[in-house]
């Protein structure tokens, strides 16, 4: 059986998660979810990087010791990949006392090959990235990264004779045209590489200057590199040397962004090669995570933290737009618009149509049953080579971690299908009485509709189950063979009963402000003093053909049709309490002779207390549609009649069977 061993970058525990780990942390996932389907025995490596100056620093300012500062962030870390909905099968910590003995071993066999010396060394070095800078990496006498000034230090320390192997290096890497991906990071490498000679790494620091780290087994007074210490958790977390694991799944294909291309590129191979371990199998580089195209950081006030995304829009969306939305090894931008265009257009419109529609005509015309195909058309057939190549596309790219251009591909085969729907045209064959066609085509869909679902669960593992579910056929990972799916036909059997409809992706607004008098606002508008909704907030109202204000006044006419859509109904409230994340809102449970009271958030807290609402019959909005605002479902809209001194209550002027419809 083949195997696959992915990694992603052991995380600082200096600062909590945020999108860019998450987004590394989703890649991971989906691509061991991808080599799982394909029939592959997959093994997925997370964890925390916690030695060195940075973490010893972060420490002494929140005043803890750093194994208490590390324990506490490095939790937060291990809940990150299951909030995202990502199983890793390990999550390894630099302080495990395993790892600690493996760097050590690693570092006394080097040592005893010869290739680790004691020299001395006078360098530039900045705090903030660890290392010492050569004249020639500053900018301006800065750090690149940190543009601050190195600080000079001349001291005596251990180092790796990186430079020994820096021919050997070259010729693999060009040997091995996948062993550094995409090409433009193989050819960044290779340039670095080919323009002057390797210095030796200094793979030491001495205690005098830190204690917070891996001690040398050859000499007591110094302390390991941390990145030294932190590559090799890669080969410690399947215990290296003698582990099952290690011999099952080692090479690794690693994933990591831009920022740390060198220590994997260079330092690593090299540092394996001097271990005499196999190399990795591949580096994946991806692109940085910008925010509105501007860097993230605290200092700026963006970061994006991971769990308001899946709070508000849950963890299929938030995965399917991070892995949509960047081009392997791209930078991409991210903002609320566009992770909710994308749930609008791609999610919504033509995935979630797709089945909302052909789960309710095989409703109306089979019974709810997947019904038996007769024979195919060339139309079909047709649909059949364009869904096969959809598929291959798909797999070949995320094969080599392009998920974007394999979602791509996907959906071309989604929209394919919405307009095999109108030329198809159920209805007319359903009018027409001609069922065996009827069978066919919508075979044709349901068929391809289990195929796109499977494929989708590497990137949305809950929508897909969900999706599997309705199309009445269990998701069971031993029994899908994701490498054939393109060339087989027919797996979904005749007379499955389908769900009758499908709400796996509802649309949702655009980020905006709430108009005036509308309290129960989208979560962006009720947030609208913070984070980047409240920005896309500001430059809207500050658009030149919107008055700030809304005039007072009449509003536009609408038609009677118009006014009938809405449902308003007559309920009591059973409860209210404050919304554990919101300061304007109240969680309102509300009964209108339903089976089981509705939820809704309303927007009202700063003018009624839950006290306030409990007991009241209300005038409810009951088919607005279920959105979840600020995390928690809302299921309708409370009405109040205000003016500018009071709000209340809207309400009928005497008692009325809850459920009571207002017309
Ligand atoms: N501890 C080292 C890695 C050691 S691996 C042996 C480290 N840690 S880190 O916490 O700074 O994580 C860096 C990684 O986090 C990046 O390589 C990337 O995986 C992820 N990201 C952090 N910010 C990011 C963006 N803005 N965009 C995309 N990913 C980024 O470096």
């Amino acid at each position: 059986m083949s195997r696959f061993f992915v990694t992603t970058p052991i995380f600082y525990v200096n600062a909590k998660p945020h999108l860019g780990h998450a987004f590394t942390t989703i890649l991971a996932d989906a691509m061991t979810r991808f080599h799982r389907l394909m029939g592959e025995e997959s093994f997925f490596l997370t964890g925390t990087d916690e030695h060195g100056d940075k973490i010893a620093k972060a420490s002494e300012e929140a005043g803890q010791s750093p194994k208490e500062y590390a324990d506490q962030i490095s939790s937060l870390f291990r809940a990150l990949g299951p909030m995202l909905g990502a199983k890793a099968d390990h999550f390894i910590r630099t302080t495990d006392p395993e790892h600690i003995k493996t760097v050590q071993k690693v570092l006394q066999k080097v040592y005893e090959t010869g290739d680790i010396y004691f020299g001395e060394y006078g360098g530039h070095y900045c705090f903030g990235c660890e290392r010492f800078y050569t004249e020639k990496e500053l900018v301006d006498g800065m750090c690149p990264d940190h543009k601050t000034r190195p600080e000079y230090i001349a001291e005596k320390n251990y180092f790796f004779r990186m430079s020994k192997y820096q021919a050997w290096l070259i010729e693999y890497i060009n040997q091995n045209p996948d062993f550094i991906r995409p090409a433009r990071y193989r050819n960044e490498v290779l340039s670095l590489l080919e323009s002057g000679a390797l210095e030796d790494l200094c793979i030491s620091r001495p205690k005098s200057r830190l204690t917070w780290g891996i001690e040398l087994p050859f000499d007591q007074d110094f302390v390991c590199y941390v990145w030294f210490d932190a590559l090799l958790n890669y080969v410690s977390a399947l215990n290296y040397p003698r582990g099952e694991k290690f011999k099952k799944f080692w090479p690794a294909n690693h994933i990591v962004a831009k920022d740390i291309l060198k220590p994997h590129a260079i330092f690593w191979p090299t540092m394996l090669k001097a271990a005499g371990i196999a190399p990795y199998q591949s580096l994946n580089v991806h692109g940085y995570w910008l925010v509105r195209d501007t860097k993230m950081s605290k200092s700026l006030g963006n970061v994006v933290e991971p769990k308001q995304m899946v709070d508000a829009y849950g963890t299929s969306a938030f995965r399917y737009f991070l892995l949509r939305e960047m081009a392997f090894g791209s930078d991409a931008s991210f903002t609320e618009e566009a992770l909710v265009g994308r749930l609008n257009a791609d999610l919504a419109n033509d995935l979630g149509n797709l089945f909302n529609r052909v789960l309710s005509m095989t409703h109306k015309y089979f019974e709810g049953k997947v019904p038996s195909p007769a024979a195919e058309t060339e139309g079909d057939a047709e649909l059949k080579r364009l869904g096969r190549d959809a598929m291959r596309n798909f797999q070949g790219h995320f094969a080599e971690f392009r998920t974007a251009r394999g979602l791509e591909s996907l959906w071309e085969l989604v929209r394919a299908l919405n307009k095999y729907i109108d030329t198809a045209a159920p209805w007319t064959l359903f009018k027409n009485k001609d069922k065996a066609r009827l069978g066919t085509v919508m075979y044709m869909l349901l068929e391809h509709m289990r195929k796109i679902a499977v494929h989708l669960w590497p990137v949305m593992p809950e929508a897909s189950v969900k999706m599997h579910e309705q199309l009445g056929c269990a998701f069971d990972l031993d029994k899908v063979n994701l490498a054939k799916e393109p060339e087989v036909w027919g797996l979904l059997d005749s007379g499955l009963a389908v769900a009758p409809t499908s709400n796996l992706f509802p649309r949702v607004d655009v980020p905006e402000p709430a108009p005036p008098s509308v309290h129960d606002a989208p979560a962006a508008a009720v947030n609208s003093t913070e984070g980047p909704k409240a920005k896309a907030a500001e430059s809207k109202k500050k658009a030149p053909d919107k008055p700030a204000e809304a005039p007072a006044g009449p509003a536009e006419s609408i038609e009677f049709a118009d006014f009938q859509k809405l449902d308003l109904r007559v309920g009591t409230v059973l409860s209210a309490a404050k919304h554990p994340d919101a300061d304007k809102l109240l969680v309102v449970q509300v009964a209108l002779g339903e089976l089981e009271p509705r939820q809704i958030v309303a927007g009202l807290a700063d003018r009624f207390s839950p006290d306030d609402l409990v007991g009241k019959q209300v005038v409810v909005v009951a088919n607005l549609a279920p959105r979840k605002l600020r995390g928690i479902q809302s299921q309708g809209m409370i009405l109040v009649a205000k003016d500018a001194e009071v709000t209340r209550l809207l309400t009928a002027a005497g008692s009325v069977d809850d459920g009571g419809k207002v017309a």
